[in-house]
C-alpha cells in the first residue's frame, strides 16, 4: 500500500532507506528505537494535504519531523508510521515590516529565522541550545520555551498566523497575523502544543520584536539551592532580566570536560546562577551582587567585558544538554509557581536524595521561569531498559510533588511518549477527557501522531 507514497510525491521525496529511517525516525531522546517504514519530504501545502486524505482512507500513521531536538519522544516512530519531514519546506516568504511579521514554512530552522531579523534590524527572541536545528514548526508544536522565557515569553507568544493541515486533510487558515481578532475560538492556540496530535503546521506567521540593546552576563557562584531564589528576588526587584538561568556543579564539571573549558570562578562552588541583563542596568546589577554577598547567598561572581565573553559564560549552560547525552540521562522537566519554588525544592531535593542514593543527578534549568530540569545519568554498568524502568518507578514520587504544588510534569519539552502515562498528574479527567474529544474532531481517522500525548 506505501507504494502509492511515490505516486503521491515527486521522485527523490519518499525514501525507505534504512539509514534514513533510523534517522529521521527518531528525535533526541534515547529511549525509543525508530521503526519507520517510510519518510517522506513534501515541498508544498498540497502535497500534505494529498498525503494526509490518503493516509486517512487507508488508516496509516503519521508522524511529523521537524529539526527532531525534542526530548519526550514526540517525533519518535516506532510502529511502521509514516514520517512526514518538514526539511524541504524551509523558505521564509514574506515579511510585513508594518507588522513586524515573518512568514515562515514549518522547517525554516529557529537560527534563520533569527538571522533573517537580525537583517531587518529586529529580533526573533525565543532562544534555546537547540536553535541550530530545531524547527519553527515544531517549536510551535511543542509551545517551545528556552532561555529567554522570563523576559520575552514563549515560542506561543510570537505566533501570529498559523496554517493548518487537520487531521481530516482540510486547510485552517489560523488568524493570520491580527492582533486584534474577537470573533470566536482562537483556533491558532489549539495547535500550539499539540505535538502534531490535531493536524500539522506547515506555515506560520511570527512576531517579531525589536532588537534587544547590548547585553552583559554574569555568572554567580551560589552555595545554597535555595539562596538562588533569593538572588532571583533581589535581582527581579531592581532590573529587568533577560535571563535567569541555574547549573550544578555537577552539570559545570561535564560542561568542562566535554567542550575543554576552565572553571568560570576561582573555587568551585555548589550552584550557579547565570543572569543576562541590558548593559545600561550595569551599576544596578552590581549593586545587587554586593548585596547578595553581603547577605551570605553569593560567594563570587564574573562578569561578561565583551560579547565573545559573554557567549562564553552561556557556553557553561547551554552545553549542558549535549555534554550528559553520553551519560544517558533519564529527564525530568517540571515547574511550578516561583512562589511555590522554595517549599518545592526541599521536597524533590529529599525525595531524590532518598530515591536515587546510588545513581548521579544533575540539576539545571529555568530557574527564573520555576522550570527545573532533574537529570538523573546511568550508572555504566547499568543496562538502559533497568534503568528507565527504575526511573519510571521513581517518576511518580516526582510527579506527585509536582502535583501537590499544581506544578507542570512537562514544563517545555513536551509530553510525547515519555510522559504521556503521567498526563494525569497535571490535567484533571475532565480536561483530558476534552483533550481527547478535540482530538476526535480534528484528526476523525487517529492518525496523527498516534499515541502521543494524549
Ligand atoms: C535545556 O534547558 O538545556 C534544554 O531544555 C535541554 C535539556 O533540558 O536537556
Ligand atoms: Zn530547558
Amino acid at each position: 500500500m506505501l507504494e502509492a507514497l511515490d505516486e503521491l510525491f515527486s521522485p527523490g521525496c519518499v525514501t525507505r532507506a534504512a539509514d534514513d529511517l533510523a534517522h529521521w525516525g527518531r528525535d533526541w531522546t534515547t529511549a525509543y528505537k525508530a521503526a519507520p517504514s517510510a519518510v517522506v519530504f513534501p515541498k508544498s501545502i498540497h502535497e500534505v494535504v494529498a498525503l494526509v486524505r490518503w493516509a486517512g482512507s487507508h488508516g496509516v500513521a503519521l508522524v511529523p519531523s521537524g529539526g527532531r531536538t525534542g526530548l519526550s519522544g514526540g517525533a519518535v516512530a516506532n510502529h511502521g508510521e509514516v514520517v512526514v519531514s518538514f526539511d524541504r519546506m524551509n523558505a521564509i516568504s514574506d515579511f510585513r515590516p508594518a507588522d513586524r511579521l515573518v512568514t515562515c514554512q514549518a522547517g525554516v530552522v529557529t537560527a534563520n529565522l533569527q538571522g533573517f531579523a537580525t537583517e531587518q534590524g529586529l529580533s526573533y527572541p525565543v532562544d534555546f541550545a537547540s536553535s541550530g536545528s530545531s524547527q519553527i514548526g515544531g517549536n510551535i508544536a511543542t509551545n517551545a520555551g528556552g532561555i529567554k522565557v522570563i523576559r520575552y515569553g514563549l515560542t506561543r507568544d510570537w505566533v501570529a498566523g498559523l496554517t493548518v493541515v487537520s487531521g481530516s486533510g482540510e486547510i485552517l487558515e489560523c488568524n493570520q497575523g491580527l492582533i486584534k481578532n474577537a470573533t470566536g475560538y482562537d483556533l491558532r492556540h489549539l495547535f500550539v502544543g499539540s505535538e502534531g496530535t490535531l493536524g500539522f503546521i506547515v506555515e506560520a506567521q511570527m512576531r517579531l520584536a525589536l532588537a534587544p540593546p547590548p547585553q552583559r552576563v554574569m555568572v554567580l557562584g551560589v552555595p545554597r539551592f535555595a539562596d538562588i531564589l533569593e538572588v532571583l528576588s533581589a535581582m527581579q526587584a531592581r532590573l529587568v532580566l533577560s535571563a535567569f538561568e541555574f547549573f550544578a556543579d555537577q552539570a559545570l564539571a561535564k560542561v568542562m570536560a566535554h567542550r575543554d573549558l576552565q572553571s568560570p570562578l576561582s573555587a568551585r562552588v555548589a550552584f550557579y546562577a547565570l543572569i543576562e541583563f541590558d548593559d545600561d542596568a550595569l551599576e544596578e546589577a552590581t549593586a545587587v551582587f554586593e548585596h547578595c554577598v553581603a547577605s551570605g547567598w553569593v560567594v563570587d561572581a564574573v562578569l561578561s567585558q565583551s560579547d565573545t565573553q559573554a557567549g562564553q559564560l552561556w557556553q557553561l549552560r547551554e552545553a549542558i544538554s549535549e555534554s550528559i547525552a553520553p551519560f544517558t540521562p533519564y529527564k525530568n522537566d517540571i515547574s511550578v509557581c516561583i512562589g511555590d519554588m522554595p517549599g518545592f525544592l526541599d521536597a524533590v531535593e529529599m525525595l531524590v536524595a532518598r530515591e536515587y542514593p546510588d545513581f548521579e543527578v544533575c540539576w539545571y534549568g529555568h530557574i527564573g521561569d520555576g522550570n527545573l530540569h532533574l537529570n538523573i545519568l546511568k550508572p555504566e554498568s547499568m543496562d538502559t531498559q533497568a534503568f528507565y524502568a527504575r526511573c519510571h518507578e521513581i517518576s511518580p514520587k516526582v510527579f506527585q510533588a509536582v502535583a501537590e504544588k499544581n506544578g507542570s510534569i512537562s514544563a517545555e519539552h513536551g509530553v510525547g511518549l515519555l510522559k504521556r502515562d503521567f498526563l494525569g498528574f497535571s490535567r484533571s479527567p475532565a480536561e483530558i477527557g476534552v483533550m481527547r474529544g478535540l482530538k476526535g474532531v480534528l484528526d476523525p481517522h487517529g492518525i496523527m501522531n498516534p499515541g502521543k500525548l494524549l
